[in-house]
């Protein structure tokens, strides 16, 4: 008997993280989502991530130095960027140019632990200056270069408008990048971990990620929760809108978990980062619009049965968008972060590699025969 979409089967063991799915619960090494949320940058987290430990301030102050020194992307990258067509997805973009970095990279080729340590860090500096090149580019507008006095989050709005974020935007982009830094076996990770599993290299582990993410079952949700919320246009329409689509048996983006069978930690973060934004720029209508969807899911869900809750996706649609960053650009911030978890399970992976084949079982014909081609069809 298969499993379908490998439900339920354990593939590797992993120290990163833990997801409590019946309990709504996730834990970096040890570390409770909410506790990294409030109390550590996503700087402290990507030092969690890679070497095990939060730092200390020291090794937060030489982590920060490299992850500032590496934010810079080379000119041939960007040209690449360039020349593709405005009409490119940001995803798919961001693809070309993570594969690009590679050839680039004197060490791409060095599968050594140090070598993968310090490429880590790279890819993961680089990644918002690409997105942020990549949104400019498409708008014929010059790509705006990194700051180096500025968080890696904050810096990554800068180099999309030009113009220094808030403390309280600054801090909200933060957080977001925390939450969405690591998920355990999610498609993506597993992407990455199959691919260097072969012994691939790092970035090809990490543009087989990014392809993954891509979909809209993954990470591609948030920019389809933005397109619902954007077609709703307002909350009055939310609920006959739900309710039609539900009738459709069209799926609600931004609901739903494959682990969580309890509402997604994260959610309720972003959720109250949604509900600060609107208090600060006085539009509350995204957020309305959202709760109005979540009551009636409820309500819908509970009618049939069987809870379905939000996940990440939901709630950081309307805080992105509230940011000024356009919907087709979320999955990009998506993968910005998620670098810092792709290449830590490509890190791990590769500390205790086996290849990864599972089989398929064949349910296709026997027996035939080869017929001389003009006796087919
Ligand atoms: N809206 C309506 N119904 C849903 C939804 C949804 N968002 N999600 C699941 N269901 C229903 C399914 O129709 C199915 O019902 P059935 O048993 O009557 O056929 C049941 O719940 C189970 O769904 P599955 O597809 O078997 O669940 P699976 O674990 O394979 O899929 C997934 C999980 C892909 C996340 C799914 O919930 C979904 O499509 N959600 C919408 C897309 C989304 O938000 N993705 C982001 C996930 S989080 C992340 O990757 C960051």
């Amino acid at each position: 008997m298969s499993s379908r979409g490998l439900e339920g089967v354990v593939v590797a063991e992993t120290e990163l993280s833990k997801i409590y799915g019946e309990e709504g619960r996730l834990v970096y090494r040890g570390y409770e989502i909410e506790d990294l949320a409030e109390h550590a940058t996503f700087e402290e987290v990507c030092h969690l991530l890679w070497y095990g430990e939060l730092p200390t301030r020291e090794q937060l102050a030489a982590l920060n130095e490299r992850l500032v020194a590496d934010r810079d992307v080379n000119s041939e990258v960007i040209d690449i960027l360039r020349r593709l067509p405005p009409s490119t997805h940001p995803m798919a973009a961001l693809r070309t140019g993570a594969s690009a970095l590679a050839s680039f990279d004197p060490e791409a080729e060095d599968m050594s632990p140090e070598a993968n340590q310090r490429k880590a860090i790279r890819l993961t500096a680089k990644m918002p200056t690409l997105t942020a090149a990549i949104d400019r580019l498409r708008n014929g507008k010059e790509p705006i270069a990194p700051r180096k006095d500025l968080g890696l989050a904050a810096n990554f709005l800068y180099m999309l408008s030009g113009s220094e974020p808030d403390e309280l935007n600054a801090r909200i982009m933060d957080v977001a990048f925390t939450l969405h830094a690591e998920h355990g076996m999610n498609a993506s990770t597993f992407a990455a971990r199959v691919t260097v599993a072969t012994l691939s290299d790092m970035h090809s582990g990490v543009v087989s990620a990014i392809g993954t993410l891509k979909g809209p079952l993954h990470g591609g949700a948030n920019e389809r929760v933005m397109e619902m919320l954007k077609a709703i246009g307002e909350p009055e329409n939310a609920e006959p809108w739900v309710r039609a689509a539900l009738e459709r048996k069209e799926r609600i983006m931004g609901f739903g978990h494959r682990v969580y069978k309890a509402l997604d930690p994260r959610a309720p973060i972003l959720k109250k980062l949604a509900e600060e934004l609107a208090a600060k720029g006085g539009n509350t209508k995204w957020l309305e619009i959202s709760e109005r969807i979540q009551a009636v899911m409820r309500e819908e869900m509970e009618k049939r049965g069987k809870p379905i809750y939000p996940n990440v996706d939901f709630f950081s649609a309307s805080v992105y968008y509230t940011l000024g960053i356009p919907s087709d650009l979320f999955t990009n911030i998506f993968a910005c972060a998620r670098t810092a978890g792709w290449t830590a399970h490509i890190m791990e992976q590769l500390k205790d590699n086996r290849l990864i084949r599972p089989k398929a079982e064949y349910v296709g014909p026997l027996g035939k025969k080869v017929q001389p081609i003009e006796r087919r069809g």
